[in-house]
């Protein structure tokens, strides 16, 4: 959560750390600021809300005249939303910005105001600032590794000193990177904040702490020197740009017949380079959000397919008394490769010597990296908050993995034409429009699936409520009686997903018996039963199925959150990559 970029080099740091805080908005919006370095002169520019606010701001500003900047998005976890809690930070002669949460703020904080420090904010970030300051006398990097030997948490840090014209960065459990172009060195969060620029970069381990000035770099842990080398990122710009869509949801969504199309190509006649987890006793699948429900998706395919699974949500997963064997293979799914719950379920795994398997977006993540495998879903930037084409690439590569698993017959047939039934499927935006008239002024909208449908709903589910705001809930559809029936009345909307031949009798009694209570049925599924309101996907090998019909209920959840109103990519409250627990 919340974006970090700076800048050292030869031009005025302004426009690029604006670009690049708009490119990495998507990681927190609630407020944001910069800090401009000249000579002794640090000049701070903060604001409330969007990066269009601080922009606004920052053209009524007489900016100094510099190129060395540091710059903030901000998603608060300590202290509200305001100007005095944006980020940078400064005490005495230092400055920074902070991502990630320092776990023993308060106590440290006390301490500091014994000794005299006064804050000016309710942030954990201000601590750290107040400690680099008071163990500074003349050696940065030292007073750096003494204060991060106090705090516990996770930080990625890019930190000004008053006395030197230089940008210091350091690392832990929250992403950082350097950037390395002619004009100029960069640090940030995200290499999609300074792509425009450069497209090369260097790596930061945990605490290592990086000297940036405006000829070079230099990187040391403990006071020793590291050599890393220079990594060329492939992400393009061309990523960010929304091509006449209004939304980065919609672009998104219409992405995902070509990505599937490319990954298609790309494995049918490579599977050997997938891993094969036939050898496993064990498979534990763990995500977070969308990422854990593809898992879901995943359990089931295989489970039918003969293997013992357990998936869990990685926040209770890193906590719970897990039983490892030798046979145990432990699944990450994450979009960001960088989302913290998932990292530590991984460090788990690693610890108990099990295998792992990273099933994941960004390269050079994290979870990409210190998996023992790593699967990469190719779905390019995505950048909406919500996410879908990731979503779809997840569970494309675990139906992949399934078919490796157990190889039957119709599947290679009709992975070849799936692109297309899901263009068709997506092209029929004036039905999910018309679907969402009838949803958009509902205060509670109810999925209901058994198995595989069931894990559907709960994304189908997930993706209405984060965009639209209407409160939304997925049951099993058998359990639905047991209590949550008691919710539906006249008029209820109840989404009824419906894909699998052997329970679908049993869910079209499920939603019969909600219809028999004032309930307007929206039925998803495979065969037409003449309901009023149904999408009927093209039916396809069970373990492709899923493909077919999350991207509806998608459509669904943004046309909804159109009407609404709703600030459609950047949801209230919501941060794209969650790097704190
Ligand atoms: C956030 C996002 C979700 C995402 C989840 C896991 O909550 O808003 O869309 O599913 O994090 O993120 P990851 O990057 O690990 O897939």
């Amino acid at each position: 959560m919340c974006g970090i970029i700076g800048y050292i080099g030869k031009e005025h740091p302004k426009e690029i750390l604006l670009e690049g805080l708009k490119n990495l908005e998507y990681r927190g919006y609630d407020s944001s600021g910069m800090a401009f370095k000249k000579g002794k002169e640090i000049q701070i520019v903060k604001c409330v809300g969007k990066i269009a606010f601080l922009e606004e701001k920052l053209q009524n500003e007489k900016l100094i005249d510099c190129n060395i900047g540091i710059a903030h998005t901000r998603w608060a976890t300590h202290g509200e939303p305001s100007e005095k809690n944006a980020h940078p930070h400064q005490v005495g002669k230092i400055t920074l910005v902070h991502n990630g949460i320092i776990e023993n703020a308060a106590p440290l904080k006390k301490e500091l105001e014994k000794e005299g420090v006064k804050f000016q904010s309710s942030t954990d970030t201000e601590v750290m600032a107040a400690l680099i300051n008071k163990y500074y006398k003349k050696d940065m990097i030292g007073a750096i590794n003494k204060a991060i030997k106090e705090v516990k948490g996770s930080y990625a840090l890019a930190i000004l000193n008053e006395d030197e014209d230089k940008i210091y960065a350091v690392r832990c459990q929250s992403p950082l990177i350097i950037g390395v172009e002619k004009n100029g060195y960069y640090v940030t969060s995200d290499i999609g904040a300074i792509l425009s620029h450069t497209n090369q970069y260097v790596l930061l381990g945990e605490n290592e702490v990086v000297e940036l000035t405006k000829d070079g770099y230099s990187i040391t842990k403990n006071n020793k020197p590291i050599t890393r080398k220079v990594e060329t990122s492939t992400l393009s710009t061309e990523d960010s740009s929304l091509h006449g869509y209004e939304h980065y949801m919609l672009k998104e969504i219409m992405e995902e017949p070509i990505l599937v199309d490319n990954f298609i190509k790309k494995y049918i006649n490579n599977l050997d380079a997938l891993p094969d987890l036939k050898k496993y006793h064990d498979i534990h699948i763990v995500g977070c959000g969308s990422a854990y429900y593809a898992g879901m998706i995943g359990k089931y395919l295989f489970e039918e397919d003969g293997l013992r699974v357990d998936i869990d949500v990685a926040s209770e997963y890193r906590y719970r008394n897990i039983i490892y064997n030798d046979k145990t293979l432990v699944i990450l799914i994450s979009q960001s490769g960088e989302t913290a719950d998932t990292i530590a379920a991984m460090r788990k795994a690693i610890e108990h010597k099990v295998d792992t398997l990273a099933i994941v977006n960004v390269d050079g993540s994290t979870i990409a990296r210190d998996c023992t495998y790593k699967v990469l879903i190719e779905a390019g930037r995505e950048i909406a908050v919500a996410t879908t084409k990731a979503f779809i690439q997840q569970v494309l590569v675990l139906s992949l993995l399934s078919y490796k698993i157990n190889k039957d017959d119709t599947y290679l047939e009709d992975l070849i034409h799936l692109p297309q039934q899901l263009k068709v499927l997506l092209d029929k935006s004036g039905y999910y429009k018309k679907l969402a008239d009838a949803i958009y002024k509902q205060e509670d909208v109810f999925f209901i699936g058994r198995k595989v449908d069931y894990a559907i709903s709960m994304e189908g589910s997930l993706k209405l409520k984060e965009v639209s705001y209407i409160h939304s809930d997925s049951y099993q559809a058998g359990e639905l009686k047991h209590g949550t029936i008691s919710l539906v009345n006249e008029g209820t909307i109840v989404f009824g997903i419906i894909t699998d031949d052997e329970i679908k009798d049993k869910t079209i009694s499920n939603l019969e018996e909600v219809i028999s209570r004032g309930a307007v049925p929206i039925y998803v599924g495979i065969d037409d039963y003449g309901y009023e309101n149904q999408i009927l996907v093209p039916r396809v090998n069970k373990k492709l199925q899923p493909i077919l019909v999350v991207p509806t209920l998608q459509m669904i959840a943004y046309y909804v959150a159109y009407k609404r109103g709703c600030d459609i990519d950047k949801p209230r409250n919501l941060a794209k990559s969650v790097t704190v627990e």
